[in-house]
C-alpha cells in the first residue's frame, strides 16, 4: 500500500462545517455553497487550511443528508455540481483542502437502488442491502434478531405487509448496505474515484465502524435492560475484524497512491490499539481516525434526570483519554484532536462556561491546539457560540436522531421540562443552529427565518463581524492561537517530540510540555473558579493568555476561572 511519508494535513488546522447552518447565499432559509464559497476569505483569514463539509449529497434529509439518494448529484438546496466544482477551486486558490462527508455504510431509502431492491426480488440492488425473512412464533411475526439500531429501538424494519425485513444501523429510512458484496464495494470505489477526479483533497467516512456486520445476525446476549425486546450490541456491527480487509481494498482501489486523506469515524467503541491498524502510516488504510472517547467526559452523555449542576467536567477522565489515544499513536499513526462535532453540544456547553464565555472559549482553543495530532475545530466553537439555551421541544424534534426519543422519554415520564433541559445540554442540534454572523436580522446568516433553530450568539456580542473588530475577541485569539502552532517550528515540536504531562493528578487543570530548543508550556484551569497550581518553571516568556497579569508566588500559580497559558519555561 503507498502512502505519503509527509502528508499534508500534519501542517494543518481544519475545520468542521455544517452547510447547512453557515450561511445563505441564496436567501432561502437555508445554508448552501455559493453562501460558504462567498465565506472563503473568512476560514482562510482564520488560519484554517482544510474543511471537512458534512453530507452535501441529494438526500431527502431525513437525516441531514448522512441519507444520500443519490451520489453523483449535489442536494439543489445546496447547490449544484459547478458550485461545487466553484468551491475546489476558490478554496484551493487560497490553499484550503475540500474534505467531503461520504456515508458509505447506508443510503437513504429512496435511493434507486434500494427502490429497485423493494420492487425486484431477483435485482443485482437486491443484493445491495441487508433483507432478511423475520422470525415466526406462536404466529406472530417477529424481527430477524434482537439487535438495537442507534437511531431506534430494532435494527430492522419490516417490509410492507411482507415476512421480510431490512436492516439498519441508524433510522428507519437509511437501510445498511451489505459489504460482503463485491459488486457493492465497487460502486463505492467509482463515486470515490468521481470526486476525487474533480479535485476533492479527501474523505471522512461516515459511519465507517459498521461495515462489517456479524452476518449470522444471531440474537445478542446482552441484557435487554429497558425491556424492549432489543439490545444495542456493539460487537455485533462495529468495528469488526473484517473491516480492515474493506478499507484496504477501498483504499488501494479507489485512492491508488493519490495525495488523498481518507478520515474514519470509527466511534466509540474501538480500543486505541484496534485504531492504530486502521491508520497506520505505513499501512492502515485511513489516514486520520476520529474516536469519541474526549467528547462525553462529564456525565451529560443520556443524563436526563440529572440537574445542570451534576454536569461537571471529568478533567482526569479527559486526560487519561487523551493520553491512552497519544500514547498507542504517537510513534505509530497521525491523529485528529476536536472537542465536538455536529452531533454534540457545542463545547462551551459541554466543558466551558456561559458565565466565563470568552475565557473558556479561549482557554478550550489553546489546550486543544498544543496535543499531539491535527486539530479540528467545529464551525462557531470561533466565535464561543453556545447550546440553544432558549430551545423548545420543537427545535429539538427536527433532529431525527432526537425525534424518537423525546417520545421514549415522555412514554418513561418525564416532564417536558426535564427534557428541555437535558436537551438543551445535550442534543446535537445544539451545535447545528445558526452561524453567527453579524448583530443584523437572522444574525447576518439569511435575509429569511433559517429553517434550523437559531440561538441568541449574534445579539450578545458573540457573531463573526463584531468579534473581528474586537481585538481581544475569542475569534482573534483563535487567529493568533491557530497561527503560532502552525509556525514549523512549534507545529514540529507538538509533533516530534514527546509530550509530557506536569503534575498529573491536579483535578482541575489540564498541564503538559514539550521539550525543545525552546520548550512550551500550556496551563490551563479547567474550573469556573480559582485554583492554584505549584509551578516549579521559569517563565522566559508568554506566548498566549486569556487574562491579564501573572499570579504567581512562590512557586504557586493562582489560577483565574479557565486562566490558561502558553508559556515557553526553561
Ligand atoms: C455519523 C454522523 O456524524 C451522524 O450525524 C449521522 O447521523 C450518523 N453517522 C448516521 O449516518
Ligand atoms: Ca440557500
Amino acid at each position: 500500500m503507498e502512502k505519503h511519508t509527509n502528508p499534508w494535513w500534519r501542517e494543518e488546522v481544519g475545520y468542521i462545517l455544517y452547510p447547512e447552518s453557515f450561511k445563505d447565499g441564496n436567501n432561502d432559509g437555508i445554508g448552501d455553497l455559493p453562501g460558504l464559497i462567498s465565506k472563503l476569505d473568512y476560514l482562510k483569514n482564520l488560519g484554517v487550511g482544510m474543511v471537512w463539509i458534512c453530507p452535501i449529497f441529494s438526500s431527502p434529509m431525513e437525516d441531514n443528508g448522512y441519507d444520500v439518494s443519490d451520489y453523483y448529484a449535489i442536494n439543489p438546496r445546496f447547490g449544484t455540481m459547478e458550485d461545487l466544482k466553484t468551491l475546489l477551486e476558490e478554496a484551493h486558490k487560497r490553499g484550503i483542502k475540500i474534505i467531503l462527508d461520504f456515508v458509505l455504510n447506508h443510503t437513504s431509502k429512496e435511493h434507486p437502488w434500494f427502490q429497485k431492491a423493494l420492487k425486484e426480488k431477483d435485482s443485482e440492488e437486491r443484493k445491495y442491502y441487508l433483507i432478511r425473512k423475520g422470525k415466526w412464533i406462536d404466529g406472530k411475526l417477529y424481527p430477524p434478531s434482537n439487535w438495537g439500531s442507534f437511531f431506534t429501538p430494532s435494527c430492522w424494519e419490516r417490509i410492507g405487509d411482507s415476512d421480510e425485513y431490512y436492516f439498519h444501523s441508524f433510522g428507519t429510512s437509511m437501510p445498511d448496505v451489505d459489504w460482503t458484496n463485491p459488486n457493492l464495494r465497487k460502486k463505492y470505489v467509482e463515486i470515490a474515484d468521481f470526486y476525487i477526479s474533480l479535485g476533492v483533497d479527501g474523505f471522512r467516512l461516515d459511519a465507517v465502524a459498521h461495515l462489517a456486520k456479524d452476518m449470522s445476525f444471531e440474537d445478542s446476549s446482552l441484557p435487554d435492560e429497558d425491556g424492549d425486546g432489543f439490545v444495542l450490541d456493539p460487537s455485533k456491527f462495529s468495528n469488526r475484524p473484517e473491516l480492515l480487509s474493506y478499507l484496504k481494498e477501498f483504499r488501494e482501489e479507489a485512492i491508488r497512491g493519490r495525495n488523498v486523506c481518507l478520515i474514519g469515524e470509527v466511534g466509540g467503541s474501538i480500543q486505541p490499539s484496534e485504531g492504530v491498524t486502521f491508520a497506520n502510516r505505513h499501512h492502515g488504510p485511513l489516514d486520520l481516525l476520529f474516536n469519541f472517547d474526549t467528547v462525553w467526559n462529564n456525565g451529560n452523555f443520556g443524563s436526563i434526570g440529572k440537574k445542570d449542576e451534576e454536569i461537571v467536567t471529568n478533567v482526569m477522565q479527559l486526560k487519561h483519554n487523551f493520553t491512552r489515544w497519544y500514547d498507542a499513536c504517537h510513534k505509530e499513526c497521525d491523529m485528529p484532536l476536536y472537542w465536538c462535532n455536529h452531533d454534540h453540544p457545542r463545547v462551551l456547553g459541554q466543558y466551558g462556561s456561559r458565565e466565563y464565555r470568552k475565557e473558556s472559549a479561549k482557554a478550550l482553543c489553546l489546550t486543544l491546539l498544543f496535543l499531539y495530532g491535527t486539530p479540528f475545530f467545529y464551525q462557531g466553537e470561533e466565535l464561543a457560540m453556545d447550546n440553544l439555551v432558549e430551545g423548545s421541544i420543537a427545535d429539538f424534534a427536527q433532529d431525527v436522531g432526537t425525534k424518537d426519543s423525546i417520545l421514549a422519554y415522555r412514554k418513561a415520564g418525564y416532564t417536558d421540562e426535564e427534557i428541555l433541559s437535558f436537551l438543551r445540554r445535550s442534543a446535537r442540534i445544539n451545535a447545528r443552529s445558526i452561524f453567527s454572523w453579524e448583530n443584523a436580522p437572522y444574525g447576518g446568516f439569511s435575509s429569511v427565518a433559517p429553517i434550523l433553530p437559531q440561538g441568541k450568539d449574534y445579539l450578545e456580542g458573540y457573531d463573526a463581524h463584531t468579534e473581528e473588530l474586537d481585538p481581544y475577541s475569542v475569534l482573534n485569539f483563535y487567529k493568533m492561537a491557530i497561527q503560532i502552532r502552525k509556525q514549523k517550528y512549534y507545529n514540529d515540536l507538538v509533533l516530534d517530540s514527546q509530550l509530557e504531562w506536569v503534575d498529573w493528578n491536579h483535578q482541575d487543570v489540564i498541564a503538559y510540555l514539550h521539550r525543545g530548543y525552546q520548550t512550551i508550556m500550556v496551563v490551563t484551569n479547567m474550573r469556573p473558579y480559582q485554583v492554584y497550581f505549584t509551578f516549579n518553571f521559569q517563565i522566559a516568556d508568554i506566548l498566549l493568555h486569556n487574562y491579564d497579569g501573572v499570579l504567581l508566588n512562590n512557586h504557586v500559580l493562582t489560577l483565574r476561572p479557565f486562566e490558561s497559558f502558553l508559556f515557553v519555561v526553561k
